[in-house]
């Protein structure tokens, strides 16, 4: 891995909340850093469906381009009020507490970072929330050499599905020795 080891202001303070709350499920810093390229290639609004503790969208931020627009939706309303106060002060985020669901109403997305396990389920909704050339990364999938993945003897048919629906030029990414991401281009 090579990567500078300092991280932007705004992704430690997220850190920080991950630690004080023991939330483990924090974005990884390769797929951070993943994610802050894509977004600099943006304009227009760009989402993540399941804050967390705001890592993800902070490495979003920082980034995106002056004008862009980061959405982000969380279930847990403490948590997302706790975000919420995290980015109080970085004008392109906004945290909505609630199902991410109540993000449609911006789309659509020219990024999209679906953090929400039973969402990447749903391809067919995932196609309708980005713009032409949108971007939809999908995270945290166990690496596989097999055709079609196999994962635990069984076949990942969420997986096998993205990399090859026609709606999308999708790629799958080895992030480090136990983990991978998707990342599908709307066409
Ligand atoms: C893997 S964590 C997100 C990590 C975060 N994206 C990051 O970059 O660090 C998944 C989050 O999704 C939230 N979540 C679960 N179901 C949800 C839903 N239906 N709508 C919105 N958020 C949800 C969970 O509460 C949890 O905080």
């Amino acid at each position: 891995m090579s990567a500078p080891t300092e991280i932007p202001d705004v992704v430690a303070g997220a850190l920080d909340l991950s630690r004080q709350r023991g939330f483990i499920t924090s974005t990884r810093h390769e797929t951070g850093r993943l994610l802050a390229a894509l977004a600099a290639s943006r304009e227009g609004t760009l989402a993540e469906l399941g804050t967390g503790c705001g890592v993800g969208s902070a490495w979003l931020s920082s980034g995106a381009p002056k004008g862009s627009r980061i959405v982000t939706a969380e279930l847990d309303p403490s948590l997302a009020e706790e975000v919420q106060r995290l980015f109080a002060d970085v004008e392109n985020v906004d945290v909505v507490a609630g199902d991410w669901s109540t993000l449609e109403q911006y789309a659509p997305f020219s990024l999209l970072f679906v953090d929400v396990r039973e969402v990447m389920e749903t391809i067919d909704v995932i196609a309708d929330l980005l713009e032409p050339g949108g971007i939809a990364v999908l995270d945290d999938f166990v690496p596989s050499t097999d055709w079609p993945p196999i994962v635990d003897g069984h076949v990942d048919s969420v997986r096998e599905q993205w990399l090859t629906d026609e709606r999308f030029t999708a790629v799958e990414m080895l992030i480090d020795r136990d983990a991978s991401l998707i990342i599908a281009t709307r066409r």
